[in-house]
Order: C-alpha cells, then structure tokens, then sequence
C-alpha cells in the first residue's frame, strides 16, 4: 500500500510543485491584501453603509480566497514533503517552522476578521499596517529557503 502511495508522489511530483505555488501565490495575496482592508475599514463608521460592504468584501475574501488557498498549500507541500527525505534538513525544518507561524497569522487574521464583523475591533489603523509586514517578512525568508536551501 505504502508502495503505490510512494509511487504516486514521485509520479506525480511535478505537479503537485505547480499547484503547491499556484496556492502559495493565492494564499499570499489575500493574507497580504486582507490587513490592508482592515487599515482603511478602521476608517469608517460602525454601522454605515460602507463599514458593512467591506465586511462582506472580507468575508468573501477569507472563505472563497485565503482558506481555500491554505488548505491546498498544505496539501501539495505535504505530498511532495511525504515523497522524499526532507524531515532530516535543516532548511527544510526552517522552513516548516515558518510556514507554522505563518498558519498562526491566518487565525489572527480570522479572528480580526470576525470582530470586524461583529463591530467589535479594537484594533487602531497603525497595528494593522504593521501586522501587514508580518506575511511578507516570513514569505520573503520562505522563499530563500526553498531556493537557496541554506
Ligand atoms: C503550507 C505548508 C507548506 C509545506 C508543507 C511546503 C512544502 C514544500 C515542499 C516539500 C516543497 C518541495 C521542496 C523541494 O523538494 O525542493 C516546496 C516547494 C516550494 N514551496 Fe512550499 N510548503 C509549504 C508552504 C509554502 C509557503 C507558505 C511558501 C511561500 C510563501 C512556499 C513556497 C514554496 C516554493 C516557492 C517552492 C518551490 C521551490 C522549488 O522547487 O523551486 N511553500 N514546499
């Protein structure tokens, strides 16, 4: 059984590469976009017409783009991870220890998500400029991993 799994991954492999940065790049652009909705939401009035459009642009962005996009991430990159002896390097448990912290900020950013969307942030428009630095810190270091693998 665990012949033909194996068989399968190393068959395969190319693909699932290709669909693994198709929903990194997915992935990516909404957790980079979602904290800039934020920003200008913290803007508007709680109630108004414009505050409740951009509860509906972030929930559509959250479940139809970002989750999606993470599941499939994991997905691809496990399957490719199970096919060969990676577990052992040292870039590689880098790598996977970022990709852990970058899967943390998702659920941040689901949480913030649903306080927007319950009128309860407590976040200002500063915090969210910042914590948006985060998804790009961590991705340019992810990607000199899997490139560089130092
Ligand atoms: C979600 C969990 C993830 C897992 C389990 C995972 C795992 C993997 C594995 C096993 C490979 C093949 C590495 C090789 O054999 O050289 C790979 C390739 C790659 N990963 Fe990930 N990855 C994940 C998330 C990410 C993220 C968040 C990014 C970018 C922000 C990323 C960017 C890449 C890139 C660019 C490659 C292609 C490297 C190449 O072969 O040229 N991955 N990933």
């Amino acid at each position: 059984m665990t012949g033909y799994i194996m068989e399968f991954l190393t068959e395969y492999y190319k693909w699932f590469l290709a669909f693994h940065v198709i929903s990194v790049i997915s992935w990516m652009a909404g957790m980079l976009y979602l904290p800039r909705l934020f920003v200008y939401h913290t803007r508007l009035e709680v109630g108004s017409e414009a505050s409740e459009m951009f509860k509906e642009m972030e929930l559509k962005l959250m479940k139809i783009i970002i989750n999606p996009a993470m599941a499939s991430a994991w997905i691809f990159g496990l399957s490719m991870a199970f096919g060969q002896e990676l577990w052992g390097q040292g870039w590689f448990q880098l790598k996977f220890l970022l990709v852990i912290i970058m899967s943390g900020f998702h659920g941040y950013l689901s949480l913030w998500r649903r306080q927007f969307s319950q009128d309860k942030n407590t976040h200002s428009e500063k915090f969210f400029r910042q914590v948006n630095e985060i998804p790009a810190i961590l991705m340019i270091f992810i990607v000199l991993l899997v490139i560089l693998k130092f």
